[in-house]
Order: structure tokens, then C-alpha cells, then sequence
């Protein structure tokens, strides 16, 4: 072998090594220890190498979880050891129960169990020879599964191939599940939305869907998880097997394979009392769904003591949490009119406790949704709370309509000023076009005096509610304006309170800064953190009001909808009219200008050459100067730095000899997006 070619295999083993432990890191351990880019440069590299020399492809490598090509259909695969499944319970009595009946069907020992969070995903099978990934299957009816070894291949966080710790066995199946996080779930249904594709109605059905796809290299874009919860049958070259789930868990981790997170030891039922209390109320946390706790006895030798029935194993138990999903009936659709005036249909339900939440209303977003579910009045429909705490209408119990369903019929009408309403552009949203509509306003002012904008203590939604109603406020501004004569004869409403809300409104006048200011406003896709981001990049509203779509864009993570939104809400007279009130009733916040003494471009002269794309030319004049640059129109000895834009000329080669810094458009842009902030 050259040395060449000896070299190239030992950077190719070295850098398997490194991608491996770092998976390791990344996955297992969950505390990665370099940055995603310098991984994917060596997974760069590796496939790099391994594409110019094949012979040192390697099932092994961390290169190989890409899909193949269909195989048509999933070949059956037997399991060595059935796959069982687990009786559930759903109250602690139950637990209590079977941790007594297991203390009495083994009077001699004093068991301890170990607990861990159910992952609500797909059972599979994963056999590993002399460490190596060979084959995975479905749980099927836990006698034959399906061949998936293809589509698991590509989760990310499996190993292909196992750390080489002195206790490797030469055949082991690992059994666990298959889930989806549900951050990317919803991101994954997002994208079929877009696609107009039918999308799946919860991470479980998505794990299962894209474990069970005929093309792994559709599986490989889908945000597959493993984690293990146990093991089939396994040979080790010496010395025993695992003596407990506790130890299990620890040594499938020494291998580099991921175990379900969370799993601890619990000696008697009120540990694990206390254990199901913290797990369910960190449950929503989560970053996978967690429907319940497994109990195992943590002790293998006392597990075969105890054996299995028919179905499931006597030494184990699910205890379930309550369900997050429920029936119940839609008895209305009603509209609500937003801050933007977009309708939104709210179903209104027969209320039902969903896991502790009662729940009667959720937000049926938009007409196509409606139409999409085929959701129609009157239906008995399946209703969940997500990750988050906001209920969804998943879908109509079809088979349960009786005929008196009705179709729901958009209203063409605001149903709160009854002015015609209309789709802008190719929006899902229908919206109310007058500006003053009360229900806008009222909504918008909920919003300004709300935790997102100026935070009014006491200044809740029912006051507002009231405050319009009375036609005591007809914009933000007047807010400033109300008097204890106003208040008073409100309902409901003492001198107290009165002073209190007054007392508060002044407050929150006086700690506005011009980032809250910003976010109060309520520009549609403007929230706090780009209030912040504008702040940063304008000293005031009227500058951030006189701002063109092109230089909003230039701030960074701006994209075109954002800037767009915003240009638009100032280019409204009524907006613009707003601005003119808080300047009167001195609402007026700024940020102090600069010493100046820090500017990241003091004294610095800068040349602009050829045709600039994204920027006008005054208006890199201005941010230069304000970062405390200056422009001049030639380059000289003098001359800090040449900006090039398309088709530069004369400047260029001139700065070239001279040696001065050169930066394309795009260099420039982010780099000066970085100074400004
Ligand atoms: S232990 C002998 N542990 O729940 C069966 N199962 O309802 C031992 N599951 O098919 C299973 N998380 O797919 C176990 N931490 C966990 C689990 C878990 C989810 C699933 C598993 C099983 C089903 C039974």
C-alpha cells in the first residue's frame, strides 16, 4: 500500500472515530461538544473520501444513513423473542396494586423498579452483530414484523456501529421506539400543508408513517428518533449479561445507544408516586410525547422469576397519562374579528376535560381549515390539546352524523361592524377592511396594553371591552387621555381601582421604551424580538416610519413578508395619525444617541464601486455614517475599505494595488448588520 493510500485510510478511520463520538456527544449524552458546522465538514470530508476510494466504503459508517431505492414491499421478519406488549393502568391505585402483587409473588426479595417516561411512537427492533447495524423490524403482531432495516438506518441518532468497550456483545437486539419531536412534527406538517399533502394527525402517526415509507430516502428527511427501552436476545464474547434495567440502561449507553431519557430507580409505590407526579407535570416540556410511565422490576434475574402471560410481561406495567384527547360536540362556529382584522372561526364545544383543562372553544384558523376537516355544526368531533395548551378540532366523527349537521357558512360581513370583507392577496385570512372596526380596536388595544406591548397593570380585556363599548377610546393614544371623570361612572368600577388603572397607564408611559413601543403596536408579524431588532436599527418611530421595504430588509433575519408588513401599517394614514397623538401626549420614546467614541466605523473612509443590489447608495451613506464612517467617491492611500458591487471597474483594480480591504455587497451588509446591532 502506498503511503498515500495509507494515509487516506487512517484519516478515514480517524474521522468515522470523530463523527461517531460526536454523535455520541450530540445524541446519547445530549451536550455536544463542537459546533454543527465543523461536523458537518468532517461528515463532508468522509464522504468525500469514501466517494474517491470506494473500496473503503463501510456499512458501518456514519456515511450510510441515506436512504436506498424502493424494494416494493417490506419483507416479514421474525423476532427471536416475542415482542409483548404491556397491561396498562391509569390510576395509581393500579400501581400500587401491582407493586404489592409482585412483593407477594416474590415474598423472598425486596424489588425495586425502575421507571421511565412511554414514548408514544413506533416499537422496533434493532440487531447489532460484532457491533455493527444489520437488521431492524417492526414490532408487526410482536411474532413477525416487518423488514424496516433500510428505513431505520436513517435515523440520525442510531449508531451503525457500536463503541468498542470490553464488554461488546457479538449479538445483540435492542427494542425501543421509533418517535417524532414535536417541534419538528409541526414543522413537518407545515411543510406538507404547503404542499397541499394530507398531513399526520400526531407525532405517533408520523414516526410510524415515515418508519413504514417504501422509500427510506423519503425516511431519511424525516425527524426520526431512537431511543431504547430493552433488550431481545444478546450474546456477549465474556462475562454475563446486564443484571438490571438500571444497568442495562447504562451499558446500551456505553455502546453509544440512545436510551429513553429520564429513567430512574423507585423502591416502593410512593416513589413512584412522587416519580409520575414530576413527569407529569414536566410533561409538556417535553420535547417528544410522553403518554405515560412504564414500571418495570429492575432486577432481571427476579423479571424471569415472574415471567409473562400471553401478551405481556408480569414484571412490567404502563401507567398512563390522562389523555389529552377526547370527544365532544361542535355545537357552533362563531367569528372573531383580530387586532388585523382577520376573521377567525373559534369552535365552540360542548366542554370536555382534556388531561385537567376544561376545554370549550378552539381556534379553527381559517375557512380552508374548516372546509379541509370538513367539519360541519352539530358534528361529534375529536378534539386535542397539543404539546402546547391550546386545544385542536382534529377531525369529524363522520360515521356518527345523523343528518342534522350543518354546513358552515362564512359570514361576508364583518359580524362586528357588518362592512364587507375580503382575501388579500393569497392569503388563507379573511379580513374586515375597515380600519375602525370596534372589534379591531378593541383587540388591537388589548394587544397594546397587553404582556406583549406596555404591559397596564389592571388594564385588562374586560375594561377595554367596557372602554370601547362607552366610546371612551378610539386609539391606543387616547388610553393616555382617560381622566377619573371617565372612569368613574363605569360599572363595577371604584375610586380605587379607577386610580389604580390610572396610576398604572402612567407607568407604563413612563418605562416605555421604543422596543415596547414598537411590539405594542401590533404590526402583523412583529413581535418582541424584532421590536427589539427595529429598535436597534431606528432611533425613533418617525425614522422607523419614513423606512422603505429595501432597508428594512437590510437588518438581519428581516425577510421581505416582515419588512413588507411593516411599511405597510406606516404608509396607513390612521397609523401615521397615531404616531402625531403620542408625540402630543409625549409618548415618545428614543434611544440615546451614541458617544460616538465606539462607532465601529469611526474615522473610517469607505468607497463604494459598481452596481449595488440591495442597497441605494444614499442609503449606505447614511448607515455608514451613523456607524461613524465616511464615503468618499475615490480610492486613494487614504481609502479604509472598497465596497463592490456588480461589474466593478477601475476602483477595484486600483484598491487591489494598493492593498486595501475589498468586501463584496453581501460581506458588507452582514457585517454592517453585525455593528449595528
Ligand atoms: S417496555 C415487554 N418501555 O409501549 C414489553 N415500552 O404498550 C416491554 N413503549 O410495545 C416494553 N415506551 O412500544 C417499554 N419506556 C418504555 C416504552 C415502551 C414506549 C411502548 C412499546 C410497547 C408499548 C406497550
Amino acid at each position: 500500500m502506498s503511503q498515500d493510500q495509507e494515509y487516506v485510510e487512517h484519516r478515514v478511520n480517524e474521522l468515522r472515530r470523530e463523527i461517531n463520538l460526536h454523535n455520541y456527544y450530540y445524541y446519547v449524552l445530549d451536550d455536544p461538544v463542537i459546533s454543527d458546522a465543523e461536523y458537518d465538514r468532517m461528515l463532508a470530508e468522509l464522504k468525500d473520501l469514501e466517494d474517491k476510494y470506494p473500496r473503503l466504503k463501510h456499512p458501518g459508517s456514519p456515511t450510510m444513513k441515506v436512504g436506498a431505492p424502493p424494494a416494493g414491499q417490506f419483507q416479514h421478519r421474525e423476532h427471536s423473542l416475542p415482542m409483548y406488549s404491556l397491561d396498562n393502568s391509569f390510576s395509581l391505585e393500579e400501581v400500587r396494586e401491582f407493586v404489592l402483587r409482585i412483593r407477594k409473588q416474590i415474598p423472598d426479595s425486596d424489588p425495586h423498579f425502575w421507571a421511565e417516561p412511554k414514548l408514544d411512537g413506533l416499537a422496533v427492533e434493532i440487531i447489532y452483530e460484532n457491533g455493527l447495524y444489520v437488521a431492524a423490524s417492526t414490532r408487526g403482531d410482536g411474532y413477525v414484523g416487518e423488514d424496516v432495516t433500510d428505513n431505520i438506518r436513517t435515523i440520525r441518532n442510531l449508531p451503525l456501529a457500536l463503541f468498542h468497550v470490553d464488554h461488546l456483545p457479538e449479538y445483540l437486539e435492542v427494542r425501543g421506539e421509533v418517535v417524532i419531536p414535536r417541534k419538528e412534527f409541526a414543522r413537518l406538517n407545515e411543510d406538507k400543508a404547503r404542499k397541499k399533502e394530507k398531513v399526520f394527525a400526531n407525532p405517533r402517526n408520523a414516526a410510524a408513517g415515515s418508519v413504514r415509507q417504501l422509500d427510506s430516502r423519503i425516511t431519511a428527511f424525516r425527524p426520526l428518533y431512537f431511543f431504547c427501552y430493552g433488550t431481545g436476545i444478546s450474546r456477549f464474547k465474556s462475562g454475563a449479561g446486564w443484571q438490571s434495567q438500571e444497568d442495562m440502561a447504562r451499558g446500551l449507553n456505553a455502546l453509544g445507544l440512545p436510551t429513553v431519557p429520564g429513567g430512574r430507580i423507585c423502591r416502593d409505590p410512593e416513589e413512584v408516586e412522587q416519580y409520575f407526579r414530576e413527569q407529569l407535570d414536566r410533561r409538556e416540556l417535553s420535547d417528544f410525547e410522553i403518554d405515560g410511565l412504564v414500571i418495570k422490576v429492575n432486577d432481571i434475574g427476579l423479571q424471569q422469576r415472574l415471567g409473562f402471560t400471553s401478551r405481556a410481561p408480569r414484571w412490567a406495567m404502563a401507567v398512563k397519562f390522562p389523555a389529552l384527547q377526547g370527544r365532544t360536540r361542535l355545537k357552533d362556529i362563531q367569528v372573531q374579528v383580530g387586532r388585523t382584522g382577520a376573521l377567525t372561526p373559534v369552535a365552540i364545544l360542548d366542554p370536555l376535560n382534556l388531561g385537567g383543562v376544561v376545554v370549550s372553544r378552539a381556534s379553527l384558523h381559517n375557512e380552508n381549515e374548516i372546509r379541509s376537516k370538513d367539519l360541519k355544526i352539530g358534528d361529534l368531533v375529536l378534539v386535542q390539546r397539543a404539546g402546547d395548551v391550546i386545544p385542536e378540532v382534529v377531525r369529524p366523527e363522520t360515521r356518527e352524523r345523523d343528518g342534522t349537521q350543518k354546513d358552515f357558512v362564512f359570514p361576508e360581513k364583518c359580524p362586528a361592524c357588518r362592512s364587507p370583507v375580503a382575501r388579500i392577496d393569497d392569503e388563507a385570512a379573511i379580513r374586515c377592511l375597515n380600519m375602525s372596526c370596534p372589534a379591531r380596536l378593541e383587540q388591537q388595544l388589548i394587544y397594546f396594553a397587553g404582556k406583549q406591548g406596555l404591559d397596564i397593570e389592571g388594564l385588562g380585556r374586560q375594561w377595554i371591552k367596557v372602554l370601547v363599548e362607552k366610546r371612551l377610546l378610539y386609539s391606543p393614544a387616547d388610553i393616555f387621555r382617560l381622566t377619573l371623570d371617565d372612569l368613574l361612572p363605569l360599572d363595577g368600577m371604584g375610586k380605587k381601582l379607577a386610580q389604580n388603572i390610572l396610576d398604572s397607564i402612567e407607568k407604563a408611559a413612563q418605562k416605555a421604551t421604543l422596543p415596547r413601543l414598537i411590539a405594542a403596536l401590533g404590526i402583523r408579524h412583529v413581535g418582541v424580538e424584532t421590536a427589539k431588532r427595529l429598535a436597534e436599527n431606528y432611533k425613533d418611530l418617525d425614522e422607523l416610519a419614513a423606512a422603505d421595504e429595501n432597508s428594512l430588509q437590510l437588518i438581519e433575519d428581516m425577510g421581505p413578508k416582515v419588512a413588507s408588513s411593516i411599511a405597510r401599517f406606516f404608509a396607513n394614514p390612521q397609523n401615521r395619525k397615531l404616531l402625531e397623538e403620542f408625540k402630543e401626549i409625549g409618548l415618545w420614546p428614543s434611544l440615546a444617541p451614541g458617544t460616538g467614541e465606539d462607532l465601529p466605523l469611526k474615522g473610517k473612509k469607505l468607497v463604494f464601486t459598481g452596481a449595488m443590489q440591495a442597497l441605494s447608495r444614499d442609503r449606505a451613506r447614511e448607515m455608514v455614517e451613523k456607524l461613524g464612517g465616511k464615503v468618499s467617491s475615490s480610492v486613494s492611500r487614504n481609502t479604509d475599505m472598497l465596497i463592490v458591487g456588480e461589474n466593478p471597474g477601475s476602483k477595484l483594480t486600483k484598491a487591489r494595488e494598493l492593498g486595501l480591504e475589498v468586501l463584496r455587497e453581501e460581506e458588507f451588509l452582514s457585517r454592517i448588520t453585525k455593528w449595528s446591532i
